[in-house]
């Protein structure tokens, strides 16, 4: 799919605040610094529409861009940040609960996930918290660029089996970079059709 415009709308924590929900959205989450805001950059063709860091933690509300004008984007903050204080964790963890529970026009959330890393707990059981509460979900190794394909495809791999241990299938995943702009088509495509749909 051609990305004729990605502009940004609006940043929230409230999920009475978002913009009106009449479009399909999609949104990418993941632990801080797996590179959510870079793949949404990358995908939109657009360096800086939303902000990165190399310090995890950048990337603190709900933040909707608009795609060609007729599809949502929404970059989340990360999860797992032990520097944040325990309050503050506390409450990202409520709204973005409530952000996607609640958000009616949630099609899809891309769980992304460290290509470079063994299977890590917290990605599972963010992956189990969405199955249990029946959230359609699509995985995203990040970070292809930084080694072999043969290892990044080993870790998805051991990811994917770890989850068939509490899924009857695993749901499509996609290897990417944001440097290198790899699996960026595939996730636009997946999105489509989606929204074909
Ligand atoms: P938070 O908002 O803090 O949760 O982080 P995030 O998941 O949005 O990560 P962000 O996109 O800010 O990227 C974190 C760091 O990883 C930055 O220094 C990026 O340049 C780097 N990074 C992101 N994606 C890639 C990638 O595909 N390849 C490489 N080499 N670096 C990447
Ligand atoms: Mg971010």
């Amino acid at each position: 799919m051609l990305v004729k415009s990605a502009e940004f709308v609006c940043s929230n924590t409230e999920v009475s605040k978002l913009p009106e929900s009449n479009l399909p959205e999609y949104a990418f989450i993941g632990r801080s610094n797996v590179g959510k805001s870079s793949l949404i950059n990358a995908m939109t063709n657009k360096k800086g529409l939303a902000k990165t860091s190399q310090k995890p933690g950048k990337t603190q509300l709900i933040n909707h861009f608009i795609i060609n004008d007729n599809w949502y984007l929404v970059d989340l903050p990360g999860y797992g940040f032990a520097q944040t204080s325990k309050k503050n964790r506390a409450e990202w963890s409520k709204f973005i609960r409530h952000y996607l529970t609640r958000r009616e026009n949630l099609q899809c959330v891309f769980v992304l996930i460290d290509s470079r890393h063994e299977p890590q707990k917290i990605d599972l059981d963010f992956c189990c918290w969405l199955g249990e509460k029946g959230l359609p979900f699509m995985l995203a190794f990040t970070k292809a660029d930084k080694q072999s394909g043969v290892k990044s495809d080993q870790n998805v791999a051991k990811f994917k089996k770890a989850l068939l241990s509490w899924f009857e299938e695993v749901p499509p995943h996609f290897v990417t970079s944001a440097e290198k702009k790899t699996g960026t088509e595939e996730i636009l495509l997946a999105i489509h059709d989606i929204n074909q749909n």
